[in-house]
């Protein structure tokens, strides 16, 4: 019997990918000599900048006694706990001083080390990069390399805008991103007179390409019952329009729009926070109307809509999920959502025994579904 004609059951595992750069908090809300709170992949972290305004990333917990750091005295340059005033290097975590030494006492203080992370910051966000966990030994595991840098959004010309917005899901990461990449949840979760109707669904194809580590949305010319996307053909004067759309594990989608010489693109991403928690970030750069100054708040406000849109629909959720309820994936529309658990299993599968990933998808793929 064919597979792909039966709802599949589904169940998601929720596990939280490590070895991956995440966005921790936007760039814009960490100022030098201060200490912020963040969590990713239920590791608490201490995010900071240094007095170059060099962005750093610690684990919230001293090496000592497990002191959360964050309440600790920064200096520009080091970290002291506010329990026993060990000091720690910030962007290497090595500890610098123990007060409680004397002078005879050789203890190795360069050898102890509070956790830190690979930071890095990139198109208004402050990005950590989560290894995969360590060999035990708290206290002396020196900092992880990260082996690629961070991710960026992809950019057309020199001069443009940018933006983000972010909100808070009360649900896993793996709910988070299927509910991303759903096209059929479109008609009745963002209806807007600008945007469409649930009358204006209608049947679609699609084409989807492997990508390494994810997959692409071909280059299409994007719905045609959005007002927006027909203003822009107009303003752009040109004739076509093309958008492609990747998602690359462990949680980004990429869209870029092109219209002649002018373009958008964005990056959003679906961090995990906890098991049960997640946050969308959308960071979004464009060259169009650049030079208009409403436009930003105009397009913080569509996004923002549609963000918003998501964020209680899967607050709803959250409450049906609370019974551990049967989950089935169907074809067509949710074929995406299954590529992201093989992808997700192939990338588990490949670090457990050491070989090359095998990509679920053998070549290109042309779905189809109303939305
Ligand atoms: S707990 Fe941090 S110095 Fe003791
Ligand atoms: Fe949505």
């Amino acid at each position: 019997m064919p597979e792909l004609d039966l709802p599949q059951r589904q169940a998601t595992d929720t596990l939280m990918l490590t070895g991956f750069w995440y966005r921790a908090l936007p760039a814009d809300r960490v100022h030098r000599n201060q200490l912020h709170k963040a969590t990713l992949l239920e590791i608490p972290l201490v995010i900071g900048r240094d007095r170059q305004g060099q962005p750093f990333a610690l684990r919230d917990s001293c090496p000592h006694r497990g002191m959360p750091l964050n309440s600790g005295k920064f200096d520009g340059e080091n970290l002291e706990c506010p329990y026993h005033g060990w000091q720690f290097d910030v962007h290497n975590g090595q500890c610098q001083l123990i007060p409680s030494l004397t002078s005879d006492q050789t203890m190795r203080v360069d050898r102890i080390y509070a956790g830190s992370y690979p930071c890095e910051e990139q198109d208004s966000f402050i990005w950590v990069y989560i290894p995969d966990p360590g060999p035990q030994g708290a206290g002396f595991t020196k900092p992880a390399q990260a082996c690629e840098p961070a991710p960026t959004i992809e950019k057309f010309s020199e001069k443009y805008k940018l933006a983000y917005l972010q909100a808070e899901m009360p649900v896993s990461i793996d709910h988070g991103i299927i509910g991303l990449m759903d096209p059929a949840h479109g008609p009745f979760v963002h209806q807007a007179w600008w945007w469409r109707t649930r009358h204006s669904i209608h049947e679609k194809q699609k084409n989807f390409e492997p990508i390494p580590n994810g997959f692409r949305m071909s280059a299409h010319s994007p719905s045609s019952n959005s007002a927006p996307y027909k203003l822009l053909r107009l303003y752009a004067d040109a004739d076509s329009i093309s958008t492609t759309i990747d998602f690359i594990l462990p949680n980004i989608r990429t869209e870029t729009i092109r219209a002649g010489k002018y373009w958008f693109s964005s990056l959003t991403t679906v961090t995990p926070i906890a098991r049960t928690h997640c946050r969308i970030d959308v960071v979004a750069a464009w060259n169009l109307f650049r030079w208009v100054p409403f436009v930003p708040g105009l397009l913080k406000f569509v996004f923002g809509k549609f963000v918003e849109q998501d964020r209680r629909t899967m607050e709803m959720q959250a409450e049906g999920l609370k019974h551990n309820p049967h989950l089935m994936l169907i074809d067509d529309a949710d074929r995406p959502a299954k590529w992201y658990f093989q992808l997700k299993a192939a990338h588990l599968e490949s670090k457990c025994t050491g070989q090359p990933m095998k990509h679920p998808m053998s070549g290109p793929v042309t779905l189809n579904w109303r939305s």
